[in-house]
C-alpha cells in the first residue's frame, strides 16, 4: 500500500517542476555522430554515408525554419523563468547555421569527403544548471604533432542563454546548444588511428573526474584513409 501510495505521489509530482535537488549534478559530454571509434575512407562516399546521415538526422531539430520560433535571447546571460506564470517555458534558438562550415548546408558531407571530418559536441541536458564563467570547448590530438581545427561557433563557446533548461514537459522546445570542431587533418594524419580528447573548459563544470572519464570531457578515436 505504502508503495502505492509513494508511486501515485511520483506520479503526481508535477512534471513542470523540477525535483528537489540538494546540489545539480555535473554533465558529461557527448560527441555526434554517436560513434567513439570513427574510421572511414574519404574517396569512398559508402564507408562515410552513416556519420553524414546521422548528423544530418540529428541536426533537423536545429532547423532554421524550426528554431525561427524560438527565442532570439539576449547573448552571455543566464535565461531565467523561474517567475513566470507560464508553465511553458521558452526556449532560445540555436540556428544549425550557427555552425557554419560544420552545418551540412554550405558543406553537405560535413567535411568528410575532404578528410577534414566535422564532430558535434554537446553537453548532457541537467536540469537548473548554470555553468558559471564562460564555457568553451577546447579538443586536444593526444600525440606530439598538434592537429590544426576550427571551432563553430567561434572558440568553441556555449552560450549561458541556453542554461537553465526547465525540463522535457516545461521546456518542451529547448534544444541544447552545440559546439562543431573540424579536424583540417592533411596526407600525413591519414591511416593513423588519432586521439582525439575534448573538454568543457573556462567554467566551474567538471571535466578531469578519475572515476567518471566523461564528466565533461570525452575522447575518441579517428582514422581516415584516402
Ligand atoms: C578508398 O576508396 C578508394 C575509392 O573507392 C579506393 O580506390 C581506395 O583503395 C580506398 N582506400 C583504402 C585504404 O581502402
Ligand atoms: C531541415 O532542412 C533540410 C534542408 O533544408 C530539409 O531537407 C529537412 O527536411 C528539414 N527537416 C525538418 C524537420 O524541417
Ligand atoms: C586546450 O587544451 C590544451 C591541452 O590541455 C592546452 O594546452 C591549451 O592551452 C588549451 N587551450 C585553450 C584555449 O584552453
Amino acid at each position: 500500500m505504502f508503495a502505492l501510495t509513494m508511486w501515485v505521489m511520483l506520479l503526481t509530482l508535477d512534471d513542470y517542476v523540477p525535483k528537489y535537488r540538494d546540489r545539480v549534478p555535473y554533465p558529461g559530454l557527448v560527441i555526434r555522430p554517436n560513434a567513439l571509434d570513427m574510421s572511414f575512407n574519404k574517396s569512398d562516399p559508402l564507408k562515410y554515408a552513416k556519420y553524414v546521415q546521422h548528423l544530418e538526422t540529428f541536426l533537423r531539430s536545429y532547423n532554421d525554419t524550426e528554431q525561427e520560433k524560438n527565442e532570439d535571447c539576449p547573448r552571455g546571460e543566464y535565461f531565467m523563468q523561474d517567475d513566470t506564470e507560464d508553465m511553458t517555458k521558452k526556449a532560445c534558438r540555436f540556428k544549425r547555421g550557427f555552425l557554419s562550415l560544420c552545418s551540412g548546408l554550405s558543406d553537405t558531407n560535413f567535411g568528410y569527403s575532404e578528410g577534414k571530418p566535422c564532430i558535434l559536441l554537446k553537453m548532457n541536458r541537467i536540469i537548473g544548471l548554470k555553468p558559471r564563467g564562460d564555457p568553451y570547448i577546447n579538443c586536444t590530438v593526444k600525440r606530439d604533432t598538434p592537429i590544426q581545427m576550427q571551432y563553430f561557433p567561434s572558440e568553441g563557446r556555449i552560450d549561458k542563454m541556453y542554461f537553465p533548461y526547465y525540463g522535457k514537459k516545461a521546456h518542451e522546445s529547448y534544444v541544447q546548444p552545440l559546439v562543431a570542431v573540424k579536424l583540417l587533418l592533411t596526407k600525413e594524419d591519414y591511416n593513423k588511428e588519432l586521439p582525439v580528447e575534448c573538454r568543457v573548459e573556462g567554467t566551474d563544470l567538471r571535466n578531469n573526474d578519475e572515476r567518471d572519464k566523461f564528466l565533461g570531457r570525452v575522447t575518441f578515436r579517428i582514422k581516415v584513409v584516402e
